[in-house]
């Protein structure tokens, strides 16, 4: 999954359109990407980013904004520079006129910097802007094909997620933009999959030789992943009111470390290897039957409680939220995947917000050993093997396994093996919108989503949306802010005779 280029080279000159750029994600994540990979010299210095929103007003309040969003170590003179490169277009979305506007913005800013005709567009609106950007881009003479001779440079469309609402809007969504551009323009972005110790999940079974042969249902019980939140919903009730975790996290991110515990080796590196891989875990995923969503998944909303010894609220009583909301801020479900590999091995998933701790892992649990040769020792005593690959925070790898406590008694304790990145490595991960963005402008897509990924894993969600839509599966459970979540979680996974990992 690695970029094919040397990391160290600076991408291709290019002109970035960033749709909302007044909003939340550029100021927090696109902005101070950009700005690192400026510092560290990988765009080329031709490159130019243009904010599109309907509150831009003149390119020096842009760039006042922006350097307030810089954040990190900041390099004055560095921003100066980049500064230089920063322009506003004031547009509304649905005006035809403000993307004429644009579009002779880029044609002078090509001329004056010389850049070859390459675009990136990022669309970090809200889900019911997209389809119109979309279009009048096309109708603009925005987004031409890449092929022909006469094609200049590039056009690249990055999609924010959610990519659709469910499975209907996904395939109309997916339609609509096949209309205009061709797939290979086609930029979905998930940012789980930018993440340093994600993409580490591909190197750890495919670099080494001792994991993969134990990776299937013979030797693995069951895995678990959780990403869990302590934050709660802040102020992005009105966004998060029609999204719900299934939406926000399940549908991508959890589905997404899913497909790479899951996958099957790829046979080349290139990003449709990868991307056929991932999309085969999806279609083995067995489909959820309308009566499984109430034996299977579980969600809660997190009620009122404490957090650091302070009282928080609860979801209900967050801004812009409904009083008597139904949208889940937790999820639990349990999939299995059909296929020769993990016949009969469940995953258990779950995420949710206001939870105990912050944390992103995923628990391969070996199975027990066949014969106990310690009869006198109790389970606790001869725990199966753990394999827990710590996805943030704290980035690591440790392995369980148990050793003779130094005694006359025979007695077996669990211990660990333990790698943490920051101690072998030492030096700052390159976050990961910094990666996508850098992959997008080179053209490397591996990271990204696919269409048919896209619509695989709104296919999986789709039955368990049917059921709470429908009412058949019952209001979201309150869980205090500050637990586990729901007591209805640790049923789930516990009427298996197991239990969750909880992180430490
Ligand atoms: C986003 C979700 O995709 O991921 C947010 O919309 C969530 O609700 C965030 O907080 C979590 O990302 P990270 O990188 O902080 O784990």
């Amino acid at each position: 999954m690695e970029s094919m280029e040397d990391p160290k080279a600076a991408a291709n000159a290019c002109a970035m359109v960033i749709f909302g750029s007044s909003g939340d994600l550029a100021r927090r994540k696109l902005l101070p990407a950009l700005f690192a990979l400026e510092m560290e010299g990988r765009l080329d210095e031709r490159s130019v980013l243009i904010g599109f929103s309907r509150s831009e007003t003149t390119h020096e309040a842009f760039r006042e904004r922006m350097r307030a969003a810089a954040g990190g170590t900041f390099d004055a003179a560095a921003w100066d520079g980049f500064a230089r490169d920063l322009y506003a277009v004031p547009g509304e979305y649905d005006d035809p006129a403000s993307y004429v506007r644009l579009k002779a913005e880029l044609d002078r800013l090509d001329a004056l910097n010389g850049i070859p005709g390459n675009r990136l567009f990022y669309l970090a609106v809200p889900p019911d802007a997209v389809p119109g950007i979309v279009r009048r881009l096309g109708a603009a003479g925005l987004t031409p094909r890449h092929s022909g001779r006469a094609a200049r440079g590039w056009t690249r469309v990055i999609f924010e997620k959610p990519f659709g609402h469910d499975l209907a809007s996904a395939l109309s969504l997916n339609d609509e933009v096949s209309r205009i551009l061709s797939e290979d323009q086609v930029y979905r972005i998930d940012h789980y999959l930018g993440k340093e110790t994600v993409q580490n999940l591909l190197v750890f079974r495919f670099a080494n030789g001792i994991f993969e042969p134990l990776w299937n249902y013979k030797y693995v019980d069951h895995v678990q992943i959780t990403v869990a939140e302590s934050i709660g919903i802040g102020t992005r009730g009105r966004f998060y009111e029609g999204a719900g975790a299934l939406r926000d996290i399940v549908q991508n991110h959890l589905l997404q470390l899913l497909t790479l515990v899951a996958m099957e080796p790829p046979v080349a590196r290139d990003a449709d290897a990868i991307r056929d891989e991932k999309v085969k875990v999806f279609r083995a995923v067995r489909p959820l039957e309308p009566g499984d969503v109430t034996r299977f998944v579980v969600r809660g909303q997190y009620a009122g409680g404490t957090m650091d010894g302070e009282p928080v609220p609860g979801y209900r009583a967050e801004p812009h939220v409904a009083p008597g909301s139904a949208t889940e801020t937790f999820v639990a479900l349990k999939l299995l995947i059909d296929n020769w590999r993990w016949s009969g091995v469940p995953f258990y998933l779950r995420t949710g917000k206001r939870l105990e701790g912050r944390s992103t892992e995923i628990v391969i649990r070996f199975s027990r050993i066949p014969h106990l040769l310690f009869r006198n020792l109790t389970e606790e005593q001869t725990r199966p093997n753990e394999l827990v690959l710590r996805i943030q925070p704290d980035e690591g790898i440790s392995l369980s396994f148990g050793t003779k406590v130094p005694g006359s008694e025979l007695r077996i304790a669990p211990v660990t093996m333990n790698f943490t990145y920051a101690c072998t490595f030492g030096a700052r991960p390159m976050h990961a919108y910094e990666r996508l963005l850098l992959d997008a402008i080179r053209g490397d897509a591996s990271l990204f989503i696919r269409e048919d990924g896209v619509r695989a894993t709104w296919a999986i969600v789709q039955p368990i949306l049917d059921a709470w839509r429908t009412g058949t599966a019952g209001p979201p459970a309150p869980y205090p802010a500050g637990s586990w979540g729901p007591a209805g979680a640790d049923a789930l996974i516990e009427r298996d005779g197991r239990r969750w990992r909880n992180p430490a």
